[in-house]
């Protein structure tokens, strides 16, 4: 075994594992905030870290304009990131602060970064069919899909949340036939309010998808002609060429464990983004984050806290500064409306303001105050809509507010002085 870098060995090493967007954000923004020791990026993917978000939008529909690359080959030589992709982590030594590699290198590190994700929740009673069943959590399992998908094919589409119903949209853009099984009573029902639920699932129908809620699988095989035939435990039986299934994920905190840090859900941290082991840090989905505000720990699968986490947590390392958790946001896009939920989404009663164009901007009202927001293409005015909820904002003049003549950024300033 080859033993890099000791600490003994004079300069200090930073060690990110993880190559998604919290670790190669953090990795970059340490080299931006004046990090000049030894820092090395190690990813599981033989891909140069990328976003997840088109996976399964644009890779799927038009892979040829698609872009995922986070950074360039070059952008990390530049910085001297030393990077290991196709490589994973095998094994974390907290005490002896190294990280060991499947290829056998071992990295001893100064401060550690685990960003290692999520991975699709597995499903065995559909992975047992083979050929044809599909996840959609990487770069490989998206371009696998796409080859697949074409006008006409069946595709079935197992759970009814973000990424069912973003690859449900896109197959239909490809003239598949869709038909999604979800096993509860609503869409999207981890992150969207019930009236959103069942705006999207007037959408899907509108475009032609079948969906079937409370479809619990109970059975999957094949039949004669080979093609994938599902049953449900109150006998339904689906049949399709292509399943793709989004069950929720299953977080990659192995090495947290195996390592001995405090893991509920996500590997603990606390305002520093710093792990139960002084200098071990986490970020991203894998990470829950203690909100020095309430005290409440609280993890988050979206774009922005990875992104935000990255950031933060990068700067945490070299000055031991805190940092409250983004505020919840995530957006889908399906069939060419955007869509974008911010905060909470169980509250009193929402409030629209819409146009005739057909954008609104919802606000969810708890005790009087904004603690929530959606937009409906009508991005343009989620960041006023954010700023209110942040501020937990008195709702204050509602006419005012729910007039879309009226400037939300004007609004917004205004309302989230009085909070
Ligand atoms: P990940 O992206 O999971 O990256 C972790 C990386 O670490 C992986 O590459 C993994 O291989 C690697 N790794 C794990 N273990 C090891 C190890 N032991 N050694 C080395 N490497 C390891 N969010 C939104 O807000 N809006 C959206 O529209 C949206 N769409 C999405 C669509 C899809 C298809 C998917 C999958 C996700 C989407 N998300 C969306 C969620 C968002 O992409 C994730 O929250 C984000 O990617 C999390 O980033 P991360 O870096 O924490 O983890
Ligand atoms: N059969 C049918 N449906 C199921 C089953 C099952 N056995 N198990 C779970 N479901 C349904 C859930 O009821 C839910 O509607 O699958 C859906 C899973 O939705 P999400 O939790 O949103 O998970 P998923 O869509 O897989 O997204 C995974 O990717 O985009 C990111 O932020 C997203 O981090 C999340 C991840």
């Amino acid at each position: 075994m080859v033993m890099e870098n000791s600490p003994a060995s004079g300069g200090a090493c930073f060690v990110v594992v993880g190559g998604g967007q919290a670790g190669a954000v953090a990795a970059t923004t340490l080299r931006r905030l004046g990090f000049d020791g030894r820092l090395v990026l190690i990813g599981a993917e033989r891909h140069l870290p990328y976003e997840r978000p088109p996976l399964s939008k644009e890779v799927l529909v038009s892979p040829a304009s698609a872009k995922t690359t986070l950074f360039s080959a070059a952008d990390y030589a530049q910085q001297r990131i030393e990077c290991r992709f196709g490589v994973a982590v095998t094994a974390l030594d907290a005490l002896a602060r190294t990280v060991t590699l499947a290829d056998g290198e071992c990295i001893g590190f100064d401060k550690l970064l685990l960003a290692t994700g999520a991975q699709a929740r597995p499903y065995p009673l559909l992975d047992g069919l083979g050929e044809g069943v599909f996840a959609v959590r990487t770069l490989d399992d998206a371009e696998a899909l796409r080859a697949r998908l074409r006008a006409g094919v069946r595709l079935l589409v197992v759970g009814g949340g973000v990424i069912g119903l973003e690859v449900a949209a896109s197959a239909r853009g490809l003239g598949a036939e869709v038909c999604v099984i979800e096993r509860g009573t609503r869409l999207m029902n981890r992150a969207a309010p019930l009236h959103l639920s069942q705006a999207l699932l007037d959408l899907h129908l509108a475009h032609g998808v079948q969906v079937a809620f409370g479809a619990e699988l109970t059975w999957a095989g094949r039949d004669e002609a080979g093609a994938i035939v599902l049953e449900a435990a109150d006998g339904r039986r689906f049949e399709g060429d292509l399943v793709v299934y989004g069950i929720g994920v299953t977080l990659n905190d192995g090495l947290a464990r195996q390592a001995g840090l405090a893991v509920d859900d996500g590997i603990l941290t606390d305002a520093q983004g710093m792990t139960s082991v002084s200098g071990i840090y986490a970020a991203g989905d894998v990470a829950r984050q203690r909100d020095p505000r309430t005290g409440r720990h609280q993890r988050q699968e979206t774009w922005s806290n990875a992104q935000h986490q990255g950031e933060h947590v990068a700067r945490a390392m070299l000055d031991g500064s805190s940092f409250a958790p983004d505020l919840p946001w995530y957006w889908t896009d399906q069939y060419g409306h955007n869509i974008q939920v911010a905060g909470e989404v169980e509250v009193d009663r929402w409030l629209t303001r819409g146009d005739a164009a057909g954008r609104r901007t919802q606000f969810g009202v708890r005790d009087g105050r904004i603690v929530g927001a959606i937009t409906v293409d009508n991005g343009r005015e989620m960041r006023p809509a954010r700023q209110l909820v942040a501020a937990a904002a008195p709702l204050g003049d509602a006419d005012a507010l729910l007039d879309p003549t009226r400037d939300l950024r004007k609004l917004a300033t205004a309302l989230a002085a009085t909070a």
